[in-house]
């Protein structure tokens, strides 16, 4: 069900079929003023759709007198916002309890405390004043248990400082909501090739929870999922088409609103940016938010873009500006105009700011473009003076990308990335002519960056690097 307060015409968030239909679901209620004798118990049934032919519905009830359980970690502890001076813990519990997180520089000098007193199943808690590039364990509970942490595998780096060179490492899946075998076996191929290194930043390019972006579907695609990376690493997501639900997906994520983690401020979850090291990402919202250049989210970007000074701009939206897998950027209908309407009005605007990379998911492949600049008609219009460098991008191949310092950016290039084979693969021509490499595999993506250098590489599900390229920053 959507959040707030719910009628008897609110509309289920998501619907529920197939094999679905036949799943019990527990549900404890505490604290209920039952009393001796006769209760009546009233149950509402909410479709999403009211023209549904059908319904289905079993209840049983299992009374107990025991001490109910203890609070009860359901999701979490995941990590969101992280900045070079705070990060914000959430989980879930299945009672309601306060919120505590100790934290400190060893799993057993936790000396820090924030404690919100309030009690509720959502825990948000913002931890203040770190210091920057540091790592802090830490542990969360209720005041009197621990839920999780104090441990090893209980810690988080906070940011480096705004312009600093030292090295990134970001994970980056699209589409990745199966909940399957095939997003499992591309979560547990980046998992063993990363080894040791540590996450800095992981992003998710919308469609993280098939089909509908139910609570349900994300419990299980994503938070019983990547089970060791979300207590560790900060998550960044934007929007896909089959987050149906705002309120769901609002809900489950805090995005930086008011720049607290750099850029200028958006005053919305929808679009946001970044700064990591010597990067500045830029998430925008290709769903649900007016895409016209008269809209807010332009305005803002061109704001956005005319103050970051970093050495790489990133951005990553969920609809690709080229494609030709399971979607066809070249149709005006696919998805609603979507594709077209980012390509026609926010390309121009982000390479005119000096973009290097752009990801974006949604067509079910991996699609890599040369280093271009211009192209923002049907794929029949790009021909060869929209190429920058027509090379591979491999520094044992034709060599890196090699573009001008950011103050001298505009229009040197970007790198436009379709990485929606997070979770399955859906064919398609493939034959976008923007295209470099073009490939129905599963897989992720790893970027590393150090310095003037920014390395890319597509990691498949079976752990086999099947593409990568470098872009350097010159003088
Ligand atoms: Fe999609």
């Amino acid at each position: 069900m959507p959040a707030g307060v719910v009628r008897f015409n609110t509309r289920a968030s998501g619907k529920v079929g197939g094999s679905e239909e036949n799943q019990f679901h527990l549900h404890e209620l505490f604290d209920v003023p039952l009393r001796t004798g006769r209760n009546l118990i009233a149950v509402e049934i909410h479709q999403e759709n009211p023209g549904s032919s059908d319904i289905r519905f079993d209840l049983k009830l299992t009374g107990s007198d025991q001490k109910l359980s203890q609070v009860g970690l359901v999701r979490g502890p995941y990590l969101q916002v992280g900045t070079a001076s705070s990060m914000i813990l959430r989980w879930r519990t299945r009672r309601p309890s306060s919120s505590v997180v100790r934290y400190g520089a060893a799993p057993d000098q936790l000396k820090g405390k924030v404690e919100i007193e309030e009690k509720s199943i959502e825990h948000e808690v913002l931890i203040k004043g770190l210091k920057s590039r540091t790592r802090y364990f830490y542990s969360i509970g209720d005041g009197e248990e621990v839920l999780a942490g104090g441990d090893s595998d209980h810690f988080f780096f906070t940011s480096p400082q705004s312009g600093s060179n030292g090295p990134v490492h970001a994970w980056i899946i699209g589409d990745s909501g199966t909940a399957n075998a095939n997003a499992k076996a591309v979560y547990n191929a980046y998992i063993k090739v990363k080894g040791d290194r540590y996450t800095d930043l992981w992003l998710m390019l919308g469609d993280n929870a098939y089909n509908s972006g139910t609570d349900k579907e994300y419990q299980r695609a994503v938070f019983d999922l990547y089970d060791n990376l979300l207590p560790q690493t900060p998550l960044w997501s934007t929007r896909g088409n089959h987050e149906r639900s705002a309120e769901v997906y609002y809900g489950i994520f805090n995005m930086p609103t008011d720049a607290q983690a750099g850029g200028v401020k958006s005053g919305t979850e929808a679009y946001y940016s970044f700064d990591y090291g010597n990067i500045h990402f830029i998430c925008l919202d290709s769903y649900d938010t007016d895409r016209s250049a008269s809209g807010d989210m332009f305005k803002w970007l061109k704001a956005d873009l005319e103050a970051t000074a970093q050495t790489f701009i990133v951005a990553y939206w969920h609809h690709p500006p080229y494609t030709k897998g399971s979607h066809d950027s070249d149709r005006d209908n696919d998805s609603g105009g979507r594709m077209r309407d980012m390509r026609e009005t926010f390309l121009p605007l982000l390479e005119k700011g000096g973009v290097d990379l752009l990801f974006a998911g949604h067509s079910h492949c991996y699609e890599r473009s040369y280093l271009i600049n211009g192209h923002y008609g049907k794929s029949d219009t790009f021909n060869n003076s929209m190429i920058v460098n027509k090379g591979d991008g491999k520094p044992r191949g034709d060599g890196p990308y090699e573009k001008p310092s950011p103050d001298k950016g505009a229009n040197k290039g970007a790198v436009y990335i379709v990485a929606g084979n997070g979770g399955k693969i859906s064919g398609g021509k493939l034959n976008h002519p923007a295209m470099y490499l073009s490939l129905n595999e599963l897989g992720s993506v790893i970027l590393e960056a150090e310095g003037n250098c920014m390395d890319v590489r597509l990691l498949d599900y079976r752990g086999q690097v099947r593409d990568n390229f470098r872009i350097t920053k010159g003088d």
